[in-house]
């Protein structure tokens, strides 16, 4: 135990100001990074911006790699899982030294894969900041490289005692985060059925919401009133996503399509079936689950 302080203390003060300013700021991120994850009420969910299923299917059409992509949404949560370890893990290693040229070469592949898919559309491209850690996990690997030419990933009894105790340290993070969650701001906090508020969902309008039996759901709000469906596809079970440029609700998976102005009825792909209904009502002010 003594030694391995020693060695990480060693490590801060061998290394020079600004390589000890990029290796803070990483691994601190990267730590970050997990714990906005964990405690993100949406992360590991089918509905809401932040949910990985979300992510996953938004870079399945829009990413180089979208055909990657395409067969994670149905492992979405298992994928949620391993990347928030991996963001605490790789944090925790920068910090305390373990594997570290190893752990840079990691941080650089992430970043350039999410350079490649979570930022691949913005304009101009110095706007996501994926591109800078990729340039920076980069730098730092660099540096730690050396005048080697190779990195060497065979790890001793020690280093796999220490790899594997920065995984179940990221593990227990991932659980305390998950038991320490932001609180939902959903509009059904105020409890009850009660899904949106009317003000919040003007005609031609749509909003996502957890439905009573705890699946995802779909709100479409036009001039002859409110209906809803079931986001889960009846092929094999994948999200769909309103599409508002097809006017179709859309599945990721195999690429079924459903029409949401006509009772969901089957638009194209390999379902039979069209997607369950969920029965809503306008009440007052709100717009509720009936
Ligand atoms: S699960 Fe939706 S098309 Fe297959």
């Amino acid at each position: 135990m003594r030694t391995t302080i020693r060695s990480i203390v060693s490590s801060w003060k061998n290394q020079s100001p600004a390589v000890r300013v990029i290796r803070f700021w990483l691994g601190i991120t990267w730590i970050y990074g997990g714990w906005d994850k964990a405690t993100d009420p949406d992360f590991l969910g089918k509905i809401g911006a932040t949910s990985i299923s979300k992510q996953l299917t938004g870079y399945s059409t829009s990413s180089p790699l979208g055909f990657l992509f395409r067969h994670m949404i149905e492992r979405s949560t298992a994928v949620g899982i391993i990347v928030m370890i991996a963001e605490f893990a790789i944090g925790f290693a920068t910090l305390f030294w373990v594997a570290p040229t190893f752990i840079a070469f990691v941080g650089f592949t992430m970043s350039l894969g999410l350079w490649i898919t979570a930022t691949w559309h913005v304009k101009p491209y110095f706007l996501g900041s994926d591109t800078a850690y990729a340039v920076l996990w980069l730098s730092y690997f660099l540096t730690l490289l050396g005048k080697r030419r190779s990195v060497d990933v065979s790890f001793d009894r020690r280093g796999a005692i220490r790899i594997g105790t920065l995984a179940v340290a990221g593990a227990l993070a991932s659980v305390l985060g998950r038991g320490l969650q932001k609180k939902k701001v959903s509009a059904t906090a105020s409890g009850g059925n009660q899904i949106v508020k009317l003000v919040d969902l003007p005609v031609g309008k749509t909003f996502e919401f957890t439905s009573s039996d705890g699946g995802p759901a779909i709100v479409f709000r036009t001039k002859n009133g409110v209906f809803a469906y079931s986001e889960i596809c009846t092929h094999q079970g994948c999200t769909v996503s309103y599409s508002a440029s097809d006017k179709a609700l859309v599945c990721p998976c195999h690429g079924a399509a459903y029409d949401p102005f006509n009772a969901a009825a089957v638009l194209g792909g390999p379902s039979n079936t069209p997607l369950s209904t969920v029965k809503v009502a306008i009440n007052g002010d709100w717009v509720v689950q009936a």
